[in-house]
């Protein structure tokens, strides 16, 4: 066990608004300390593959949403620190309600998450009282508990196809991803206006002068992209989708439009292959996301060590944010998903 009073030299505030002040001893391992704390805690790190690369090597499970939502369904560990946005540690608390879900930094959430804003949502479901709700998983517990079924990249196709194709739908909250799904089945969904900035990055010009310049390379893309970006793309999947995709495919270099958070499990994987991230449209680096990196190695040690900050909701919601995303775990399971 961490000494705290040898390890922690200040701690002003480490209650349930995400706020850390604490200096941790620059000598610790944090590996070997996090790794002791998870056995004598039964806890269990569940990761996405946008986590930097330190919190993904420590995890016990990486997953996209859908694998993450999976594993949470089935562990028996006591406590799951959950390397990943708000909306995804809130998935795990619904269903896990008995146990301590703790997110290393509250302020880890989602730009196509916030989008979609209850109140608003309300509004709009009120006026299609025809409509099923299909919502990305990438929302709010609220918003889940006003949808019919939840998707995610991976299974957004079997959800949709599970409705026959005179049931009037909406898609909420990525209007990306709906479009795509609606080319590829064929509907005509009505869409919430909602995105994500990490996959509205990218830029055309650039992407279409790199497939020049690498004639043999393989574009890859993520469906929450634009419609432009996907248009060019060689293959379109969820982030293990693609994750797949580049151990089965003889490529040996793929240009990659998605988070580059998941180029560390790419390169790792396939160690032999290059992996170009796909430019943004400007300098910056915003095809990192600003909320998955948000939590660091030093912060899930500190979440570990001190159980907070915890996701807490309502029973209420819990319960009924819960029968949406269960559906969604019946029908891949039927799929083999
Ligand atoms: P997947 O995990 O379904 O690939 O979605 C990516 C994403 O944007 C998660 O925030
Ligand atoms: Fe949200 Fe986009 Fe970040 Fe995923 S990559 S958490 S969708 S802002």
């Amino acid at each position: 066990m961490v000494d705290i009073n040898n390890e922690i030299l200040k701690i002003n505030s480490i209650k349930n608004n995400g706020f850390y002040d604490v200096d941790l001893n620059p000598n610790l391992d944090l590996f070997e300390e996090i790794n002791k704390l998870k056995k004598e805690k039964n806890a269990i790190i569940l990761a996405h593959y946008y986590q930097e690369s330190d919190i993904q090597d420590i995890a016990d499970f990486i997953g996209d949403s859908l694998g993450l939502a999976q594993y949470a369904a089935k562990t028996t560990a006591d406590i799951i620190v959950f390397a990943g946005v708000h909306f995804m540690a809130e998935t795990a608390k619904i269903l896990n309600p008995q146990k301590k879900v703790l997110l290393p930094d509250l302020k880890a959430g989602c730009s196509l998450s916030d989008s979609a804003p209850t109140p608003l949502f309300k509004i709009f479901k009120e006026k299609h009282p025809d409509h099923k709700i299909i919502t990305y998983i990438n929302c709010s517990s609220e918003i889940k508990a006003l949808s019919d079924i939840i998707c995610t990249s991976s299974n957004a196709k079997i959800i949709v196809d599970s409705l026959p194709i005179s049931q009037p739908i909406i898609f909420a909250p990525d209007k990306n991803l709906g479009a795509y799904i609606n080319k590829i089945t064929g509907r005509n969904m009505l869409l919430w206006n909602g995105s994500c900035m990490v996959h509205e990055i990218f830029s055309l010009e650039k992407i279409t002068k790199l497939k020049i310049r690498h004639p043999d390379a393989k574009f890859i893309a993520h469906p929450e992209c634009e419609e432009n970006v996907l248009a060019l793309a060689d293959y379109i999947g969820s982030t293990t989708a693609l994750l797949k995709f580049t151990q089965h495919n003889p490529s040996k270099i793929f240009i990659v439009a998605t988070e580059t958070g998941i180029l560390h499990q790419m390169q790792k994987l396939n160690p032999h292959k290059t992996f170009i991230p796909a430019p943004p449209n400007n300098s910056c680096a915003c095809n990192n996301c600003p909320y998955m990196k948000l939590n660091t190695l030093e912060k899930l040690f500190i979440c570990l060590n001190y159980e907070t900050p915890e996701i807490l909701m309502s029973p209420e919601l819990l319960n009924a944010a819960r029968k949406p995303i269960e559906i969604m775990l019946e029908i891949s399971a039927q799929y083999g998903l």
